[in-house]
């Protein structure tokens, strides 16, 4: 009797503590569901089963990534698409120009292998595939210039691969925009 009691304690013990446990995981993964749940309806952000395809075969002919369509533009709701393609080793636009305070979208695709694209100082980080269209959301807050290198190991030029990305006053911007027409594209240098 006496050894017996301290036994069936321990396994008391031990049953609670898988129980704690037990709660405290279903907890976590409640946290993480709702998490993505939350920052699916108000960030806008796509788990990765979103998928985007573009052929390559087209992609610099007949593609919403021809040379000319290239860069920032305006969309109907007054947000801006920038548009950019990543190929052995640069990105285009060389320098991205976009406004400060304003719903902003990436959209890039590469022309070749798989590049990586981050935007320092900010959370934006993706990987760049050939065939697929990266897509992200995003504001900033003030005008101030980033680099965005390459970060997805690509060739033996992948160390120089990156580009600008320069956020400038909001009225600026869409002034420079209007100049360009309702078709225009803008970067640094144009
Ligand atoms: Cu492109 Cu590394």
């Amino acid at each position: 009797m006496s050894n017996q009691n301290p036994k069936l304690s321990t396994i008391d013990f031990v049953h609670k503590i898988e129980r704690n446990w037990a709660i405290l995981m279903s907890v976590i993964m409640l946290i993480l569901v709702l998490t993505v749940i939350f920052t699916g309806l108000h960030w806008a952000m796509m788990p990765p089963s979103r998928v985007e395809t573009v052929r390559i075969a087209s992609l610099e002919t007949s593609s919403e990534f021809v040379e000319s369509n290239l860069g920032s533009a305006r969309s109907a709701d007054g947000s801006v698409t920038v548009r950019i393609l990543a190929q052995q080793y640069s990105f285009t636009p060389q320098c991205i120009l976009l406004p400060a305070n304003t719903p902003i979208t990436f959209r890039a695709t590469s022309a070749d292998v798989i590049h990586g694209m981050l935007v320092t100082g900010t959370n934006i980080n993706s990987m760049v595939e050939p065939g697929y269209i990266s897509t992200f959301k995003t504001v900033f807050p003030q005008p101030a210039e980033h680099l965005m290198p390459c970060h997805e190991y690509c060739g033996t030029g992948h160390q120089a691969m990156w580009a600008h990305v320069k956020i400038i006053d909001r009225s600026s911007f869409f002034e420079m925009l209007k100049r360009k027409g309702v078709n225009g594209r803008l970067n640094c240098v144009n």
